[in-house]
């Protein structure tokens, strides 16, 4: 579903030309569990953010779901990304005059959701990551880990069939990230694929499939042994 060829991605910084990027080839199914682990500056976000169709290759090609989005339009991008992609960041960006039912809200009004199906669908995505009576705070009045829930229930509005977490876990006490591990794994059984960026070697290890990247390149993937018990481990 997501397939990257010989991907790179260069930045020019002042007279400067940083290659966060290099030569990346990626192939990831639906319902497939990936973390990406590796040393600051190794090109993790930079991976995630082309991913997400949040930035383009230098060179190289993508294909999301069958079609080449390499050089979409800006406008195209935003509608892919609306429409199959979900982000979750370590500092949760959640708008901050908005309530909790506002930030689920927001993607299904960017998409063009009628009113009626947005507010069934913001009810029902309260009610499954237990916020219903969190529906009317604004992110201060909220937890972190609350606040993470709200991110995810925002990220999966829209059903995505990507779902990029950037280290999820980064500002949460263990137990709340475990929380929120366990909530973001119960998207994979409904088949969406999973990739998590994390510096937490528990963390990474939960994952099916382990990516290791050092200075813009994939150095290894470890594979987990499969599950008997794990319903992804049959959906690619
Ligand atoms: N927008 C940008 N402009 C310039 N350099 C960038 C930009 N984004 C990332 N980089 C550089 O690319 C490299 C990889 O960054 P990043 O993907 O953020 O790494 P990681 O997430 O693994 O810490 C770093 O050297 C970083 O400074
Ligand atoms: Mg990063």
């Amino acid at each position: 579903m997501i397939l990257l060829d010989k991907v790179s991605r260069s930045f020019t910084v002042g007279d400067q030309q940083v290659t966060a990027l290099r030569d990346i080839d990626l192939n990831i199914a639906a319902g497939d569990y990936v973390s990406i682990m590796g040393p600051s500056g190794s090109g993790k976000s930079t991976l995630l953010n082309l991913i997400g169709l949040l930035d383009r290759p230098s060179s190289g090609t993508y294909k999301l779901d069958g079609g080449n989005v390499t050089d979409l339009s800006d406008e195209q991008q935003a509608k892919v990304r609306s429409e199959k992609v979900g982000f979750v960041f370590q500092s949760f960006h959640l708008v901050p005059r908005l309530t909790a039912a506002m930030n689920i809200e927001l993607p299904l009004i960017l998409a063009g959701i009628t009113p009626d199906r947005r507010k069934a669908r913001v009810q029902q995505l309260l009610e499954d990551y237990g916020l219903t009576d969190r529906a009317g705070h604004k992110p201060d009045q909220l937890s972190g880990g609350q606040r993470q829930r709200v991110a995810i229930a925002r990220a999966t509005g829209m059903h995505p069939a990507v779902l990029l977490a950037d280290e999820p876990t980064g500002n949460l006490d263990q137990a709340t990230g475990r929380e929120v591990m366990n909530l973001l794994e119960q998207l994979v059984a409904q088949h969406v694929a999973l990739i998590v960026v994390t510096h937490d070697p528990v963390i990474g290890s939960r994952a099916s499939r382990q990516i290791h990247m050092v200075d813009g390149r994939i150095i290894s993937e470890n594979k987990a042994p499969a599950d008997a018990s794990d319903s992804t481990t049959d959906t690619r």
